[in-house]
Order: C-alpha cells, then sequence, then structure tokens
C-alpha cells in the first residue's frame, strides 16, 4: 500500500463484493493477475487442490473478507481474513479504528528462529554425551548447515544447539538435542526436518546412543512476535458506557483469564480467532500456530493469558500481546495457493517477521474486540445482528432487504426462518 493510502475505508461494509474488491484492490495497488485470484470463489481449482491433499474430492471454501482500519508499524495495511465466524472481521475493524486514535499497533518479532528436536535414548553416560556433542557443536551446525544453500545464502541457516536432559520418562532417560535454525521467510518444517535427520548418525556417534525422533518443535518460543497498542481512555466510551468504565471493566475481564485457565482458554480462542483468519488466508499451517500458542500460553506451568491489558498514567487502555509465530512468506501453501499469494500482495508485506507483525496486531485487536463486548454490552448484541442477516438470507431476502429483515426480527426479538420469511413475503407484497 503506497504511504498516501488509507485502511480507514468508512462504509466498506455497505458495498456489493464486487466493489470491494475494486476498492481494497485499488488501495493495496493490485494488479489485474492478483485481483482476479479473488474473483475465482475460494481461490483454488480442483487440479491445484489435488497437489496439495490426498484423495481431493472437491474444494472447502470459506468467507474471505478484509478488516480496515489497521495502523501497524505507521504503515496503513488491509488485512484478509478467511474465517467462517460472524463478527471476528467486524470487530478487528472496528478495534484498529480505536487503535488508530493512539497511533495504531506497534509489533516487533524476533529472528525466525525454529527449533529441530532430536531424541537419543539408551545413552550409556549422559553428561559424557553432552560434553561431547557441545564439543562438536561447530562441526554440528556446519553439517546441518548444508541442507539448504539457498536459505544459507539467504542469511538464514544453523545458529546453535541445546542439550536438554530427561531424566525421568515413562522410557526412562533420554537426550534431546534442540537444534536451533534460522528459517527466515519460510515456515521452515520441511528444513528443520531434514536437518534434524541429517544429524542423527553424528549425534549417534557422538553419544553412543540411540537417535529416536527428528522432528521440529511447535513451541516456536524463539520465533516470537509482540505487539502493543493505546487506546484513549475517551475512544472506549459508547452509549451510555464511560470510556474509563469500559477501561476498567476490559481490565478486570483479563485479569480473570489471567488467572483463571477455564477463562484463559476461551480468552485465548478469541485472539486465535484473529491470528488464525489471516493465517489460513496466507495459506499458513494454522494448527502449528494453534498449537505453538496455547504451549506458550502454559510455559509458567500454568496455563494463562496471552495478552495483558493496563492503564497507563494517563488513564489510557494499554494493550500487549506476544506469542510464537512460525509463519511463512515462501514455500508451502504460501506460495501455490493463488489465493495466498494474493493475500500477502493485498498487505504488501516483504517478509515472514512482517506478516508474523500483522497477525499479533490482528490477534490483540480480536482480543479487545471480545472482552470490549463482554464488559460491557455482552456479544450477543452483535452476534444476533449477523445471525438475524443469516437467517433472513436462508429465508429467501435478498439485497437491502436482508437488512430491513434482519432489523425487523431484532425489534420484535424474534429470530427465527418461519418468522423471517412471512416477513419476506410481506416484504414483496409491499414493493
Ligand atoms: C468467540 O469466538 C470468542 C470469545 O468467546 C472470546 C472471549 O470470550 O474472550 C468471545
Amino acid at each position: 500500500m503506497t504511504s498516501t493510502q488509507t485502511s480507514r475505508l468508512p462504509g466498506f461494509y455497505k458495498l456489493t463484493i464486487d466493489e470491494r474488491l475494486e476498492r481494497a484492490a485499488a488501495v493495496a495497488g493490485l494488479d489485474a493477475k492478483t485481483k482476479a485470484a479473488f474473483e475465482r470463489l475460494g481461490g483454488l481449482e480442483a487440479d491445484q487442490a489435488d497437489h496439495m491433499a490426498e484423495n481431493v474430492i472437491g474444494v472447502f471454501g470459506l468467507p474471505l473478507g478484509v478488516a480496515t482500519n489497521f495502523i501497524i508499524n505507521d504503515r496503513e495495511i488491509l488485512v484478509p481474513m478467511a474465517i467462517e465466524e460472524p463478527s471476528v472481521i467486524a470487530g478487528a475493524s472496528f478495534m484498529a479504528k480505536l487503535a488508530r486514535e493512539g497511533g495504531g499497533f506497534h509489533a516487533e518479532t524476533t529472528e525466525p528462529l525454529m527449533i529441530g528436536q532430536i531424541q537419543i535414548m539408551d545413552i550409556p553416560d549422559l553428561e559424557a554425551a553432552k560434553t561431547k556433542i557441545l564439543e562438536h557443536r561447530d562441526e554440528i551446525l556446519t553439517e546441518a548447515d548444508r541442507v539448504d544453500p539457498m536459505i544459507l545464502s539467504l542469511g538464514g541457516g544453523a545458529r546453535d544447539l541445546e542439550i536438554r536432559i530427561l531424566k525421568e520418562t515413562p522410557a526412562g532417560p533420554m537426550l534431546i538435542v534442540h537444534l536451533i535454525f534460522d528459517t527466515r521467510d519460510a515456515m521452515g518444517a520441511n528444513v528443520i526436518n531434514t536437518a534434524a535427520e541429517r544429524l542423527s548418525p553424528m549425534l549417534e556417534s557422538l553419544s553412543q546412543g540411540r537417535v529416536h525422533l527428528k522432528i521440529l518443535s511447535n513451541l516456536a518460543d524463539r520465533r516470537l512476535a509482540k505487539v502493543t497498542c493505546t487506546i484513549p481512555a475517551a475512544a472506549l466510551a459508547f452509549e451510555t458506557f464511560s470510556g474509563p468504565s469500559v477501561r476498567d471493566g476490559i481490565v478486570e475481564a483479563w485479569a480473570f483469564a489471567e488467572a483463571d485457565p477455564y477463562r484463559a482458554a476461551t480468552h485465548n480462542k478469541g485472539i486465535m480467532n484473529g491470528v488464525d483468519a489471516v493465517v489460513i488466508a496466507t495459506g499458513n499451517d494454522w494448527r502449528a500456530v494453534e498449537a505453538g500458542a496455547h504451549a506458550y500460553a502454559a510455559r509458567s506451568g500454568r496455563y494463562t493469558s496471552l495478552s495483558k491489558w493496563g492503564a497507563d498514567e494517563a488513564g489510557d487502555l494499554e494493550g500487549f500481546l506476544e506469542l510464537p509465530l512460525a509463519v511463512g512468506t515462501v514455500g508451502g501453501a504460501t506460495r501455490v495457493h493463488p489465493l495466498a499469494k494474493a493475500c500477502l500482495a493485498l498487505m504488501g508485506v516483504e517478509n515472514a517477521r512482517e506478516l508474523a507483525q500483522v497477525i499479533a496486531a490482528v490477534g490483540l485487536a480480536q482480543n479487545l474486540a471480545a472482552l470490549r463486548a463482554l464488559a460491557s454490552e455482552g456479544i450477543q448484541r452483535g452476534h444476533m445482528s449477523l445471525h438475524a442477516r443469516q437467517i433472513a438470507i436462508a429465508a429467501g431476502a435478498e439485497g437491502d432487504q436482508i437488512d430491513r429483515i434482519a432489523a425487523k426480527m431484532i425489534a420484535q426479538g424474534t429470530i427465527h426462518i418461519k418468522h423471517a420469511r412471512e416477513l419476506v413475503d410481506q416484504d414483496h407484497h409491499q414493493s
């Protein structure tokens, strides 16, 4: 997106699908081919799908929307989100609008370091094996570097070794080698797994043990994204709720998640609503990201909130989120899936770290949307209007009629398909 463009697109939601695409493509400066990827529903032909997975009999579609209003590290950005749940995209866009008033989101990432694990069993002397492996650290890293000259030429490669001894497991003691590898803009599963396999003979001979598993860890706690935002208290006010009361309500809601795993699971699920939607839209592995996020939330030994909310000295609301984000902009489906490629182009992200920053910002916005609603009007009201629209559509409403019928059902307090059909009939007679 050029610096003169804005992600603030008032009334975007009122446009038709074609008009929205036109507008988003113009804002993001998409070329005709990239734009066309969005026009092909699902974005994936059967033969492309057939090359991605086995026994393919079709392609499964999801709504792909655009979250507006985001400013991340001073850059205006339109964020593609693939998700079937109502209110998520609207919630993210609305919170991004509030965050604009405090300068938007500020995000950073660590280097893209992934961890490969090599499990070694039947070692005669664990401590001696550890010392021996560490003595040969440089040789081992050089061997790991041989697996992907391309990543090496881009500045990535093996960075470090860590040794963990697990003395008491159900299968007895074992030594675990962590290979820390910079995978640059790739998610890195392939390179890590290949490197871990390649090191096996060397590690067996050094440890005098037997290498068993060789696989990456999804607890990618060396590949973190962090994001903050400040929402002026005044921006939180709405209807009868004052800004400070909404702010305090949000902090109390967060404190609940901080202290209680039952609440933390739901709180973090709200964050992942935003995170996964962008991860999916960009063709990344959302199961990997989910696994990493929840494991990270339990890193202290007690599962807790991934985010933090508090008031700053000026009385404004401050949000913070940190989570592992193993996502790539090259390799895997990110380049094979035409729509994933187009979604990356829509955001104009240059590399995996920028993508992780956007994803973290959307996660924090989504968390705020849920907490703000829960701490004030409750989430059902927002859900109800979308629910009512869906019921109206199911009852045959079209165009303007959808909003008219939905509004009537909400006003009458009866959101039901039978009632919606009656209203559609009446509407036809009146027009
Ligand atoms: C629903 O998908 C997500 C929420 O439950 C998150 C939360 O409770 O914080 C609304």
